[in-house]
């Protein structure tokens, strides 16, 4: 290959189209089962082909809950649509990796019937903190989670001959001036919890892509670090695939290329045009282009257009259905279920309140949008189930809706918008009365959405807005009286606040973003067809500053003063507002329930709590010494009157002493099947010395001390329901490279 034509391979060729220029300037040679998805709204990007040295080109689209593909083609008649599968919050709440996988493998017959090469998914960074406007696509709080979680949907997608790109590497958990946010975190955090998801998923799925993030990581940009790139990712790790940039504005491309970024995505002329100069003047030794180019063709074999797959435009969007449709029954988490409230008994008519009951929201905004051919509401759910739906509360919600649709007719959820949520509906306490003589039962739905570019606002958003607690407490209050029950349903797209007001209502169903099937699918759940077995994947804290990363989450408070004299270097901001150039995370290894266990600070739920149906009894816990480590047992009983799952969490406390450690941390979970009730199973956890490991910065080494280890069987992080005690007879070492420091130790850089 020519200078000239290495380069070009290593910029990818949507120049002008996603920058928003011309687009006869972008891809001038993709085939026809490419050229369909180069429309600014549709495709995740693509690389140059080069026919006479028969190098085909990389077909890339979006994203983490289905294809994000346009719906029409210029050459084509008809309307193409994609399976909207749940948000990656709500798969992470299925705690079941087999459905992952077979998620991961319908999206990846998804893509090959549509052409796609590579999905830009998973995504998995940490849940930092609940107000990250994309935390609906990440998995977790919790690393293990994320990291089990995003290697089974790999697997999955990679089963069918399509790539992945596991993103955002690294540490990209916030929107905020994401471009230019500089993380400043100390080495053990980075380690232990913002790289831990992606070395497991790289480890165990061998992703073909990784996407290198927008932010710095202690003032370097990820997408220019050796370090990241190159020391940890591929030396330490074992990577051998490609890393390609998020969809950045131009950087320094041979410092990225150097760095082991191998792919400039969206791509510009310019970047080709830089990679030539700058090895011709030795600035950049060619050597490395060279590491680079050798990556993508090992890459571009592997890809169903090099290996001449054929697009059939017709995916088996059926089957793909009730594969979305399963995962998203395991993926509701039942909050609260005072005096059997649900399932619903002996229930003819439903009074159905909150605007999102007649229209779900499926999934969140931005890239992590998919164009689904429908939405099943709440409304359809319950109707097809065979339930009478009071029509006067249907009419009017109904005629809200369309007033708010006309209001918005012109306004496209976009990469930088978020759908605005329509306003609820002002029932007056006197309309809560009248109706509650009419239905059997209340159900009132809640809905959040957020999406790319924006985090989420506390008051109006995590908290609720008055009209939303005043439609709880007088539905509750009127329904009540009557001797009646009261649902909510959570339609939400992250943490928001419950403790305020939860005492009310007879049961909370926290149904996430479900995809095109959440109004079944909840209707399900309500009826009793579908056992919730979810659980949460994050904790719900009493309020929004008990997390101790909001003291360093950019964002404009203009209010409580007294939040000043805590805060840290970061933060007083307005969001979007450029010069939040970087955040400081003065929380460390104590992100969600590390630090909530830890420190014994009271929350509304626990991370990995999650009702339901039936109960379970865990019985016969033990553990055993393997040749590389640890096999954990538990036995789980169905106790009660249904059929259901449950998910055992495995949380570990280390001996004191040596490192500081968080009171516990999860190292494994297991799912069982569908226990009848009285039947039992017993799940086997396996955890290997290294996953017992905390990182030493001193000694630049994962460590496991030696001592005796708690191993805590758990139905949620603070109900533990048996234990069983091992020892690691002597220090275990495993040495990695030095790097990635911050200039500066963290605790020199905080004012607390
Ligand atoms: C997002 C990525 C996405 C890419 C391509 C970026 O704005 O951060 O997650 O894959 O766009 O659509």
């Amino acid at each position: 290959m020519t200078l000239e034509e290495k380069a070009t391979l290593l910029v990818g060729s949507n120049q002008g189209v996603l920058a928003g220029g011309d687009p006869s300037e972008a891809v001038y040679d993709l085939p026809s089962t490419a050229r369909i998805y180069d429309n600014k709204m549709s495709v995740g990007g693509s690389t140059y082909g080069f026919p006479h040295l028969g190098i085909t080109n990389i077909v890339m689209a979006d994203g983490p809950a289905g294809l994000r593909l346009a719906t029409t083609r210029p050459d084509k008649a008809g309307e193409f649509y994609c399976t909207a599968y749940p948000v990656g919050t709500a798969l992470a709440s299925t705690w079941n990796t087999d459905l992952l996988h077979s998620i991961g493998t319908a999206m990846g017959e998804e893509a090959e019937a549509y052409g796609v090469d590579v999905i830009l998914a998973p995504a998995l960074n940490l849940h930092r903190n609940p107000l990250c406007g994309r935390n609906f696509e990440y998995y977790s709080e919790d690393p293990l989670v994320s990291g089990k979680m995003a290697a089974a949907m790999v697997d999955g997608i990679q089963s069918r001959g399509v790539g992945t790109s596991i993103k955002h590497f690294a540490a990209n958990s916030q929107e905020t001036n994401r471009k230019d946010n500089d993380v400043i975190l100390s080495q053990r955090a980075l380690r232990e919890l913002y790289l831990k998801g992606f070395e497991i998923t790289v480890r165990e799925s061998h992703p073909w892509t990784v996407m290198s993030s927008y932010n710095r990581i202690n003032g370097i940009w990820t997408q220019e670090d050796p370090a990241l790139l190159t020391t940890i990712l591929r030396d330490e790790w074992g990577f051998d695939g490609i890393v390609l940039t998020d969809c950045t504005a131009r950087r320094n491309t041979a410092a990225e290329v150097s760095a082991g970024n191998d792919l400039m995505m969206p791509g510009h002329k310019s970047q080709i045009r830089e990679i030539v100069e700058k090895v011709r003047s030795g600035e950049l030794p060619e050597a490395d282009v060279d590491k680079c180019v050798r990556r993508m063709l090992e890459v571009i074999v592997r890809t169903g257009t090099f290996r001449g797959r054929r697009a059939t435009d017709a995916p088996d969007l059926q089957a793909h259905k009730s594969v979305s449709r399963q995962a998203a029954g395991e993926g509701m988490v039942l909050l609260k279920n005072e005096g059997g409230a649900l399932p619903l008994k002996g229930v003819d008519q439903i009074d159905l309140y909150g605007n999102t009951s007649y229209k779900f929201i499926a999934g969140g905004t931005g890239s992590g949008q998919v164009n689904a051919a429908y939405v099943r509401s709440l409304k359809d759910g319950l109707h097809d189930a065979g339930f009478r739906l009071n029509a006067y509360l249907e009419n009017l919600y109904g005629r809200h809706l369309d007033l708010h649709e006309a209001r918005y007719a012109g306004f496209r959820a976009s990469m930088v918008n978020t759908r605005p949520i329509a306003a609820e509906l002002e029932l007056s306490r006197s309309d809560a009365f009248q109706h509650a003589a009419e239905g059997d039962v209340a159900i009132i739905t809640i809905g959040r959405n957020a999406g790319e570019s924006r985090d989420r606002k506390i008051p109006d958003d995590f908290n609720l807005t008055a009209a939303e607690t005043d439609l709880i407490r007088n539905v509750c209050d009127a329904y009540h009286v009557a001797g009646k029950k009261v649902i909510v349903i959570l339609n939400i797209s992250g943490v928001i606040e419950t403790a305020s007001w939860k005492a009310w209502p007879d049961a909370i169903l926290l149904a996430w973003q479900l995809g095109q099937e959440g109004g079944d699918v909840v209707a399900d759940a309500l009826t009793g067809d579908v056992n919730p077995s979810g659980k949460l994947p994050m904790t719900f804290p009493m309020q929004y500053f008990d997390h101790p990363s909001s003291y360093n989450f950019p964002y404009d408070f203009n209010g409580p003063p007294s939040f000043g004299s805590t805060m840290s270097v970061t933060g007083r901001v307005e969001p979007l507002v450029k010069d939040v150039d970087f955040t400081l995370y003065e929380e460390g290894i104590y992100v969600g329930y590390r630090y909530f266990s830890s420190f014994g600070k009271e929350v509304s739920y626990p991370f990995g709590y999650g009702l339901s149906y039936t109960d379970f009894a865990y019985s016969k816990a033990t553990v055993r010494k393997t040749a590389d480590g640890f096999v954990a047992s538990v036995t789980v009983t169905n106790t009660g009157r249904v059929a259901g799952k449950e998910t055992v969490q495995l949380y570990v406390s280390a001996p004191a002493g040596g490192l500081e450690k968080p009171d516990r941390e999860l190292r494994a979970f297991a799912k069982t099947a569908l226990l009848q009730p009285g039947q039992s199973e017993t799940l086997t956890l396996p955890v290997d010395a290294y996953t017992l490991a905390s990182f030493n910065e001193a000694s630049s080494a994962w460590e496991t001390a030696p001592g005796t280890y708690r191993f805590l069987f758990g139905a949620s992080v603070e109900d533990i329901r048996c234990s069983a005690d091992t020892r690691v007879p002597k220090l275990l070492k495993w040495p990695v490279h030095d790097v990635m420091a911050p200039v500066q130790p963290i605790h020199e850089l905080t004012r607390r």
